[in-house]
C-alpha cells in the first residue's frame, strides 16, 4: 500500500476467475476521473495457469499480473495488498483465512460466509492480525444507493418509512445445469436466498433502519423457503420492527424474473420506486408523493463507466490507508447480522416446491 498523488495504490490478488472476478478485475482497470484511489492488479490465482494467463489477457488492460496456477501462492505474494476472493461462497472462510494468516487484507464477495459462525471465526482472526476484512456487498457503495438513503433517512423526503418491498427474481433452468455448478450443487451454498435473496435482505435493512443498526434493533423474521433438490428455488421474508411497526416483504427466486423497478421505500408522505437491470445494480430511483399535486422526483446513477466495483474498492483503499481494519458501509457486525438472519431463514426452511 503506498500513495501516488495523495490517492492510495492497493495493489491486489485476485483468487477465482469466474464471472464475478472477470467484473471487479475490468472494473479496476477502467479509467475514472473520480477515482478516490489507484488499483494494481498484482496477481492472480486460479486452479491453472493457463486460465489465469486467458483471464489476465481478455480482462486485466494494461495491467501485467504475476499468474499462479494456485490460490496459495497469491495469499504468499510479498507483492500483494489485498485479496479479492471471488469463488463459490462455500470456499469464501478458508479463502479468508488463508489470507489473513499471510497478514493480508481481505475484500470477499457476498455472502461474505456459509454462516454467521464462520463469519466470526474470519473477524476474529483479522482482528488478531490486525488486518482489514470487508463483505464486497458493493450495491452499499454506489452513489445512487448513498444519495437515496440520504433522502430517506437523513432529508425525510417520504416521511416516516413503513414498508420496504425487494424482488430479486432471476429465471435459472435448474436441469440445465451441471450437478457441479455453484447455482445447484448445495455443498457450494447454492440456493436464492444465499446468492440473490441477500440483495433483497440488503435493500430491506437499508429502507427500514436509520443507518447501520444495533443488533438491538434486529427484527422479527417470518419466512418461508421453496426447496427443490436440496436448495431453496422461491425464499419469502418478512421483517418486523416491533419497535415502530415497520415491515420488510423481501423475496428471491430463480422461478420468475423480477420487474426492472424491483423495490419501493414506502413512507406517510410518500414512496421511493428503485430500478435498474437487477437489485445489486440500482440505475435510477423515482420519488412520488401521496399528494398528488406535487411533481415526482426522478434520480439517475451517474453515467455508467464500467459496472461500478470501483466504489467499494475505493472505500476499502482510504480505510486500509487510514488504518481502519473494518469499514463504516458495511462493518463487520452488519455481516454478522445479515447472516445471523439468514440463517434463521434457512433453519426455518423448508417446503417442497412443485416442478
Ligand atoms: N457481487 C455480485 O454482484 C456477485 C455476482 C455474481 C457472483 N457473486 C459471488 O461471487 C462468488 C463467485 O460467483 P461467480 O458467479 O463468479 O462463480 P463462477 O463464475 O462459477 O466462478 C467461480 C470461480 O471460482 C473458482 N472455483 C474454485 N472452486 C470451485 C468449484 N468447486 N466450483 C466452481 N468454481 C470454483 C473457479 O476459478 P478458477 O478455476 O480460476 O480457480 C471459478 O471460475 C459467489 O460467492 C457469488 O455469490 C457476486
Amino acid at each position: 500500500m503506498s500513495h501516488e498523488l495523495q490517492k492510495p495504490i492497493l495493489r491486489w490478488g485476485i483468487i477465482g476467475t469466474g464471472l464475478i472476478s472477470s467484473w471487479f478485475v475490468s472494473d479496476m482497470v477502467v479509467p475514472r476521473a473520480d477515482a478516490t484511489a489507484k488499483h494494481i492488479i498484482q496477481a492472480i490465482g486460479s486452479s491453472s495457469e493457463e486460465k489465469g494467463r486467458a483471464f489476465a489477457q481478455k480482462f486485466g488492460g494494461d495491467a501485467t499480473p504475476s499468474i499462479y496456477g494456485s490460490y496459495d501462492a497469491v495469499y504468499a505474494d510479498p507483492e500483494v495488498d489485498i485479496v479479492y476472493i471471488g469463488i463459490p461462497h462455500a470456499f469464501h472462510k478458508d479463502a479468508c483465512l488463508k489470507a489473513i494468516s499471510h497478514r493480508k487484507h481481505v475484500l470477499c464477495e457476498k455472502p461474505f460466509t456459509l454462516n454467521e459462525q464462520e463469519a466470526q471465526e474470519v473477524f476474529d482472526a483479522a482482528k488478531k492480525k490486525g488486518v482489514f476484512v470487508m463483505e464486497a456487498m458493493w450495491t452499499r457503495f454506489m452513489p445512487l444507493t448513498e444519495q437515496l438513503l440520504r433522502l430517506v433517512h437523513q432529508e425525510k423526503r417520504i416521511g416516516d418509512v413503513h414498508r420496504v418491498f425487494c424482488d430479486f427474481g432471476m429465471l435459472m433452468d435448474l436441469d440445465s445445469l451441471p450437478a457441479t455448478s455453484r447455482l445447484k450443487d448445495p455443498a457450494l451454498g447454492a440456493g436464492t436466498l444465499l446468492d440473490i435473496g441477500v440483495y433483497s435482505l440488503t435493500w430491506g435493512l437499508l429502507g427500514l433502519d436509520e443507518g447501520i443498526a444495533s443488533a438491538a434493533l434486529t427484527p422479527q423474521v417470518f419466512s418461508a423457503q421453496s426447496i427443490s433438490e436440496g436448495i431453496d428455488v422461491t425464499t419469502s421474508i418478512v421483517l418486523h420492527y416491533p419497535q415502530n411497526g415497520r415491515q420488510g416483504i423481501l423475496t428471491s427466486s430463480m422461478k420468475a424474473k423480477s420487474d426492472p423497478v424491483f423495490a419501493r421505500i414506502e413512507g406517510s408522505k410518500g414512496t421511493v420506486f428503485i430500478e435498474g437491470i437487477a437489485p445489486s445494480l440500482p440505475r435510477r430511483f423515482t420519488v412520488v408523493f401521496n399528494d398528488a399535486a406535487a411533481e415526482r422526483q426522478i434520480y439517475d446513477a451517474p453515467p455508467k463507466v464500467g459496472k461500478g466495483f470501483f466504489y467499494e474498492a475505493d472505500a476499502v483503499a482510504n480505510d486500509i490507508v487510514a488504518g481502519r481494519v473494518e469499514n463504516a458501509t458495511m462493518p463487520w457486525d452488519e455481516t454478522l447480522r445479515v447472516l445471523a438472519l439468514m440463517d434463521g431463514i434457512r433453519a426455518r426452511g423448508v417446503g417442497q416446491a412443485s416442478k
